[in-house]
């Protein structure tokens, strides 16, 4: 849906078991960054890259994402929470550059619009820089 393509750069904020990240990089040839808190997702995500010999395209890391910089992403994923989403959307507009893709799961983005819905699948893609509603104040 985000039209994910090589050399772009997928962030998946709360990684989980890393099925995003690795997706990114196996089958549409991204760089793939994780940012997962609980340590037994981070634990198992890397063993999955590295059985799946992803080391060089892959990297999670072990932290909070409020507390990290997503500048560099060209796309970013998440499955988070209303809320959580809530409180990422003013952090999303500061540090994404325009044109970056926002990919989120049953949870939206208060005051956006969505370039494209999937709604079969509560999948809502965003376009920085083309994603706000006038509609709405
Ligand atoms: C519903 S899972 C989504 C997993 C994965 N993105 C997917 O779609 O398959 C949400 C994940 O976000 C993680 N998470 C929630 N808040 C977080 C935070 N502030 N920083 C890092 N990870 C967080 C949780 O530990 C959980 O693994």
């Amino acid at each position: 849906m985000a039209g994910v393509k090589p050399g772009d750069v997928v962030y998946d904020l709360g990684s989980g078991d890393g099925r995003i990240i690795v997706t990114a990089a196996k089958e549409f040839g991204a760089r793939s960054v994780g940012i997962e808190v609980n340590p037994l997702w981070v634990w198992w995500t890397r063993l999955r890259i590295g059985v799946l010999g992803l080391r060089d395209h892959v990297e999670v890391i072990r932290g909070n994402f409020f507390r990290e910089h997503l500048g560099e992403a060209d796309v970013v994923t998440l499955y988070l929470l209303q809320g959580t989403n809530d409180r990422l959307r003013r952090k999303l507009e500061k540090e994404l550059k325009p044109g970056a893709r926002v990919v989120t799961h049953v949870y939206t983005f208060k005051g956006w619009r969505p370039l494209t819905v999937d709604n079969e699948s509560e999948i809502y893609l965003y376009k920085i820089g083309d994603h706000r509603d006038p509609a709405y104040r």
